[in-house]
């Protein structure tokens, strides 16, 4: 089966992280979090990826082609200006012409494609959208079905008051070539808002699928960092890392730690990471390949890119810092902050 992957968003709610890089291209644990999504579709046997792209489309091309395009064939459809969900769609009509999956490119999950691929299937499903269970949908496009799966209702963004049902379309869906009917050529045109209501009310048969798989939108600083402690915890996994449950330091190629550095688990240290003298670090915190962590310095459920280096006696809390910044010695940062790439703090 093909898969459509939609990496056209801005993703600003990671500025500035995303400022100057693709959000498939944020790393989650040291990686781009696109090769895992592309590591796990080729261990599903899917084959053939078309790529929607918009914004830096060159720097994930440059990356895909890096990594040999993952061993599948890789198709790139670039937009000039943002289609939205739909309109992205219907721009790469022309490699649909049987079933095929779409994800939204910012979406880690476990979920199991083949029992989903087998649901649709079975059902005669013109559209199949994955679903997740949260306990507050209001920030959520939600999700009633009858008791067979079959989707009643959309709501975007219930008031608390009209929530409805507690699942979410979750950014995973298989399609049946007939969706391209619903969508106008060279449109801006929303998949949730527009293409999902149509279909029903044309009364076209859509099911909701849903399974008790780990998934996560990791397109917020706080969903983000979620990610990286839920790959910790053992919650989830992904490809070519595995914590042990519980406390884990995971230490890479190269990284020299002082032995009067304090480190509490789960932790990650990347390749060629050093750690100086009577550093405090932990739990939670994930530090990128060539980064140096300078003496006395105390970090916290923090993720660090590559290349960054932490001044002497820092303080960070639940801090976020993109590649190749620096933060000055004796600085403290304010809990929750996010630091783009190149900078100086
Ligand atoms: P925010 O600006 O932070 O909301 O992020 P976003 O721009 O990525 O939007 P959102 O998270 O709603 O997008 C969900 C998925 O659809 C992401 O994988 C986006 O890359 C993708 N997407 C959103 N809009 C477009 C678009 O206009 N074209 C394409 N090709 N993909 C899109």
């Amino acid at each position: 089966m093909k898969a459509l992957i939609l990496v056209g968003g801005k993703g600003t709610r990671l500025y500035p992280l995303t400022y100057t890089l693709p959000k498939p291209l944020v790393p989650i644990v040291n990686r781009p979090f696109i090769g895992h999504m592309m590591r796990r579709l080729s261990n599903y046997g899917i084959t053939e990826v078309v790529m929607s792209m918009c914004y830096l489309p060159d720097m994930l091309k440059h990356y895909i082609e890096s990594e040999d395009n993952f061993g599948m064939k890789v198709d790139y459809v670039i937009e000039d200006c943002p289609l939205g969900t739909g309109g992205a769609i219907k721009n790469a009509a022309s490699h649909f012409n049987e079933t095929f999956m779409v994800f939204n490119g910012d979406v880690l999950t476990d979920l199991d494609l083949g029992k989903m691929i087998d649901y649709h299937t079975r059902r005669g499903s013109v559209a199949t959208i994955s679903l997740a269970y949260v306990d507050d949908p209001t920030a959520y496009g939600v999700i009633d079905t009858d008791d067979n799966g079959r989707i009643l209702r959309f709501t975007e963004k219930p008031a608390p008051d009209a929530v409805t049902s507690h699942h979410i379309n979750a950014g995973t869906y298989i399609f049946e070539p007939e969706i391209l009917d619903y969508i106008p050529p060279e449109t801006e045109y929303s998949l949730e808002r527009k293409v999902y209501p149509d279909l029903l009310a044309h009364k076209r048969p859509m099911y909701g699928y849903f399974e008790e798989a780990y998934w996560l939108d990791i397109g917020n600083p706080e969903k983000y960092f979620q990610a990286h402690r839920d790959i910790a915890a053992g919650y989830v996994s992904i490809d070519g890392l595995s914590f042990n449950e519980g406390d884990d330091v995971v230490i890479g190629e190269n990284a020299v730690i002082s032995p009067t550095a304090r480190i509490t688990g789960p932790a990650y240290i990347g390749d060629g990471v050093r750690i100086m003298d009577g550093v405090d670090l932990g739990p939670n915190v994930f530090i990128g390949r060539n980064s140096i962590v300078d003496s006395h310095s105390s970090l916290k459920e923090s993720i660090l890119w590559e290349n960054v280096v932490i001044g002497e006696g820092a303080v960070l809390n639940r801090a976020i810092i993109g590649t190749s910044s620096r933060i000055r010695p004796a600085v403290y940062l304010d809990p929750g902050a996010v630091i783009g790439c190149n900078e100086r703090v």
